[in-house]
């Protein structure tokens, strides 16, 4: 098959590799009909993300048809239409059953394999998915795959950042990173009651849906969010930050915004060794911290019914849709936001 692999930062290429087969009586094998690139996909690419075996084939966001059956799956038949998270589940251990299965004792991130382990990943023809009863969610024929696709990890993602911040009927809240998890963040706190609602970046096309989605703009290059922030908040800071970016700057900005008594809800993946703010720092402010891989697969059916009452507004997002062929140039186009890229979906 095709499949997108991994050769070194910005080294990325289409080889011909093997198909994937069954392994273990729990799997499937999915031919993938739509897939995407996350911005979790752009740590590795732009080599932020370090240990990635040469040869890895990335991405992790996927729905598709069922095409093999391992002998011990019950729910699955070939031909049936799904879609996975983004870290596969095996739904009995002690975190997937209290619903932190992106931490499950047995589960692991598709597109990911460090030192022979791991899963390899979606940006490819077929993919083989682990503990298919437990991890993969039906696609329904009457709504648009591209937006049930968003399920399996942005779009939980940013449910999950917003109500690990505890957004509440009037939590003044900011947003920083308007890429397309967190113009999501943007729509989640918004249900959630955020208010006021500000939203940071510094592309002008993503500030201007932030404000299609509700929340007052700010450029952190153009302007200063700091005295943005303090102008609507009585000069305190908003009480919830949801730090949407993942680099140390933001990591700063995010602590800087927050008020005293305040949370930094983190879905932002970090590499960075230390915080960008010391012990003493948080002391001084009373700080909660939350951060952490979503848990998208315990998100998934509620996230598929918030779409199918049309909450959210999912098109404006889909900028790109290219075939499999071209996505070493979806790369290009995501990393630098070139062509007003905002979420660019792959087609095989
Ligand atoms: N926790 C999880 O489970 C999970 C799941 C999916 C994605 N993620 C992470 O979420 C983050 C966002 O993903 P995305 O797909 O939206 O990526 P993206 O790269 O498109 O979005 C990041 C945005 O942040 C903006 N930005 C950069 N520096 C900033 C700063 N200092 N202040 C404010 N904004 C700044 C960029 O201009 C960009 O628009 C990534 O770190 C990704 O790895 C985490
Ligand atoms: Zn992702
Ligand atoms: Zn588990």
């Amino acid at each position: 098959m095709r499949a997108l692999t991994f050769q070194a930062p910005r080294a990325i290429s289409l080889e011909s590799i093997p198909d994937p087969r069954i392994e273990h009586p729990r799997d499937v094998v999915l031919r993938m009909q739509l897939g995407a690139i996350c911005g979790s996909d752009l740590h590795v690419y732009r080599g932020h993300e370090t240990g990635l075996d040469v040869g890895t084939v990335l991405g992790h966001e996927f729905l598709g048809e069922i095409v093999e059956v391992g002998a011990e799956v019950e729910t699955w038949k070939a031909g049936d239409r799904a879609v996975s998270p983004f870290s596969s589940s095996c739904g009995s251990c002690s975190f997937c059953s209290c619903g932190l299965t992106s931490r499950c004792s047995n589960g692991a991130v598709y597109g990911w394999v460090a030192k022979g382990e791991g899963l390899q990943g979606a940006q490819a023809e077929y993919i083989r998915v682990p503990f298919a009863d437990a991890s993969l969610v039906a696609v329904p024929d009457d709504h648009p795959a591209e937006e049930v696709l968003l399920i399996g990890d942005i779009l939980s993602t940013a449910y999950f950042c917003a109500e690990n911040g505890g957004v509440q009927n009037g939590t003044s809240t900011c947003v920083l990173g308007c890429g397309p998890v967190g113009l999501l963040a943007i729509q989640a706190a918004r249900e959630l009651g955020a208010a006021p609602l500000i939203a940071v970046d510094a592309v002008p096309e993503r500030l201007e849906l932030a404000e299609r989605f509700g929340a007052l703009p700010v450029s952190f290059e153009r302007d200063d969010p700091h005295a943005f922030v303090a102008r609507h908040t009585d000069g305190r800071g908003v009480e919830l930050v949801l730090e949407v970016v993942g680099n140390a700057a933001a990591g700063r900005l995010a602590y800087d915004l927050v008020r005293p008594g305040g949370t930094i809800s983190a879905a932002g993946v970090h590499n960075e060794e230390h915080f960008p703010f010391s012990p003493g720092a948080a002391y001084d402010k009373n700080l909660t911290y939350k951060a952490g891989r979503a848990p998208a697969r315990h998100y998934m059916e509620r996230m598929l019914g918030l779409l199918r009452k049309k909450r959210l507004d999912i098109s404006p997002l889909l900028s790109h849709r290219l075939p499999l062929g071209e996505t070493v140039r979806g790369y290009e186009i995501f990393d630098n936001k070139l062509e007003g890229a905002i979420k660019v979906l792959i087609e095989p």
